[in-house]
């Protein structure tokens, strides 16, 4: 699974060098499919391919209810510093060696577009 992982993780960044994307929603939405997609799922569901090797579900970026009570700040530490540094689950890892500051805004940006104000 890990293999076909990151098969599918170069295919997408391959692509991303042949057709280059301009904008941090479409940067944001890729990354979120190279990176997160594979436990939060393709939708945001928390159905990921790897979800189910997981000892936690991954949160459902689309339960909009849950998704407002919590803040971006607590957003922003649960991906840099993975779960661990909000009491959550080390099943959710630490991105802070492969994502920018920059980087995770924008994902969490994409996260909250998933539930429209
Ligand atoms: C290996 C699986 C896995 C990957 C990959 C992963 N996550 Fe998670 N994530 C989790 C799990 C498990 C939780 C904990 C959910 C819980 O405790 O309800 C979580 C929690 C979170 C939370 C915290 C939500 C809260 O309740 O505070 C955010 C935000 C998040 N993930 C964003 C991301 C982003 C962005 C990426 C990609 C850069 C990503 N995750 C990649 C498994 C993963």
């Amino acid at each position: 699974m890990a293999r076909l992982y990151s098969v599918f993780a170069s295919m997408l960044l391959g692509m991303l060098t042949v057709f280059p994307m301009t904008g941090a929603a479409q940067d944001a939405s890729l990354l979120f499919k190279v990176y997160c997609a594979r436990c939060h799922g393709f939708s945001g569901h928390g159905d990921g391919a790897d979800a189910g090797t997981l000892k936690t579900q991954p949160r459902d970026f689309t339960d909009c209810k849950l998704m407002r009570t919590i803040s971006s700040d607590t957003m922003f530490k649960a991906i840099k510093g993975g779960g661990t540094a909000v009491n959550l689950p080390s099943d959710m890892p630490s991105w802070s060696a492969g994502l920018s500051d920059d980087q995770i805004n924008s994902l969490i940006a994409y996260i909250r577009g998933l539930c429209p104000q």
